[in-house]
Parts: structure tokens; sequence; C-alpha cells
């Protein structure tokens, strides 16, 4: 694990509260499993000793890009920094994604859930011998369809779902991922599923992936203090007894998890 201060790049608006931060930090982008997280000290806060968790978008050319929404004081506070800053960032911490897949592999991610999907997305498109995936975003609107520029550029199939019929269809995001694995059933296809996102989602993906014998891997998003497995603040019951997202995710296997 890495602990340094790291020099801001780039932090983009993209609109709706969300924001990229680009971070130099060459070690950490090469060390970087998709599905991991950093922990970055907001300068503002920095005398509370606080760190707040973001999910890795990106990690390539020594720079590691983060989507953030702002939320509460600690996004808030970290708006105020600007291209030049330095912050103090920790990482890599958690568990990732295999970089493996038996057959074909589906991502399937809602709100800023999308983030280590791309980095994932990327990896997979990157590497031989892994199957192209297929992406599976859902939101309200159409404006909580995120990064859907930097999908496209992959050049991977993208399906869309929104609540109100904004863009793609009109639904949950399920209802695409659907037709696909009843398509996959009469094929005999194999798949696994990769989520992240809001827990009903992760929810219905984890069922899916375990109702059909799938492997699932599924990021819990928990609320996460320390980072490191100290605080026991990011519990998820899983078939072991409680686990730490932070440590023992929070990426698991939809085999594991208990909802
Ligand atoms: Fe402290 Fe996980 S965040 S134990």
């Amino acid at each position: 694990m890495i602990d340094e201060k790291c020099k801001v790049v780039e932090h983009t608006d993209i609109g709706a509260g969300y924001r990229y931060l680009v971070l130099e930090a060459p070690q950490m982008a090469a060390e970087l499993v998709p599905g991991q997280f950093v922990h970055v000290k907001v300068p503002a806060l920095e005398a509370s000793a606080l760190r707040r968790p973001f999910s890795v978008f990106d990690a390539e050319d020594g720079k590691v890009t983060v989507l953030y929404k702002t939320v509460g004081r600690g996004t808030a506070a970290l708006n105020a920094v600007q291209a030049g800053d330095t912050v103090n960032v920790m990482g890599p911490l958690g568990h990732g994604f295999p970089l493996k897949c038996d057959g074909e592999a589906l991502l399937v991610g809602g709100g800023y859930g999308v983030a280590p999907l791309h980095f994932l997305a990327k990896r997979f498109v990157a590497a031989a011998g892994l199957p192209r995936p297929k992406l599976f975003i859902g939101g309200r609107t159409a404006a909580d369809l995120l990064a859907l520029d930097r999908f496209q550029k992959l050049g991977i199939e993208i399906f869309t779902a929104t609540n109100d019929g904004s863009a793609g269809v009109k639904g949950l995001v399920t209802d695409p991922l659907d037709d696909i694995l009843a398509n996959f059933r009469n094929r005999g296809t194999k798949f696994e599923l990769f989520a992240c996102g809001p827990d009903p989602m992760l929810k219905a993906v984890a069922l899916r992936a375990t109702g059909t014998g799938s492997k699932g891997w599924i990021s819990m998003d928990r609320h996460m203090v320390c980072g490191v497995g100290a605080c026991y603040a990011c519990i998820q019951k899983t078939v072991r007894g409680n686990s730490r997202c932070c440590i023992e995710g929070p990426v698991f296997a939809a085999a594991d998890l208990v909802w």
C-alpha cells in the first residue's frame, strides 16, 4: 500500500454534481486493480484527518482518475481542489474484480457505480484472451447515465435503461440484462456478471448469478471510515459472517453475500 502526496492534474465538473479528479500517481496507477479504491485526504479537512474513499475510474500512464459525486462535507470541500494542488492519497485498497472470465462478461452499473466498471472494461478490452464485455447502465433519468462517452470510446456494446424513459429502455437496468440472459440460456452461453451500483440493483444482479449457477462479482458500497480494517464501519453480511468491505471487499463473490 502506498501513502503519498499526489499532484492534481485535472479536476473536471461533468454536471449533475459529478466530477473527474485526475491525480499523478505513477506507482499507484501501476498497482491498482479494477474494483480497488483509494483514500483521499481532503485538504480543507486535513485537521480532521478523515479521508474519503473513492473507487477508481481509470489508472493509466501514471495517472489515477476517480469519478465522484458531491454528496456531503468532504466531497464539497474536495470541489475546491484545483489542478496543480497536491492531495494525500492512500491506496490501492481493498479487493478488486478478478481479471478473468469464463464466457461472456456482463458489466452492470448504476450511478457512480459505473466508475470501477469503466476501469474493468478497459482492462478487459486491452487484455488478450478476455471477452469484450457488454455494459448495462441504469439510472432514474438520462443525466444519471455517467461516462457514456468514455465507454463508447472502448467500442463495447452498451445497453441503457432509465426509470423515466429519457434514455434507453424505460424501466430497470435488469430489463435489457434479462433479455440477454434469456438469449444466453437458449443458446447455452456461459457468462459472468460484474456489478457496482445501488444495493437493490446489486441484489438483483447477484440473484441472477446465483440463480443461474453463474459467477457474479459484486462491488458493495458501504460507509468507509478508516479504509484499512480497523473501525468496522463497513460491515457486510456474508456466508462467513460479518466481513469488512474495505479489506475483504468491496468486491465479493455473489454466492458469498447474504442479503
Ligand atoms: Fe474501517 Fe472498513 S472502513 S474497517
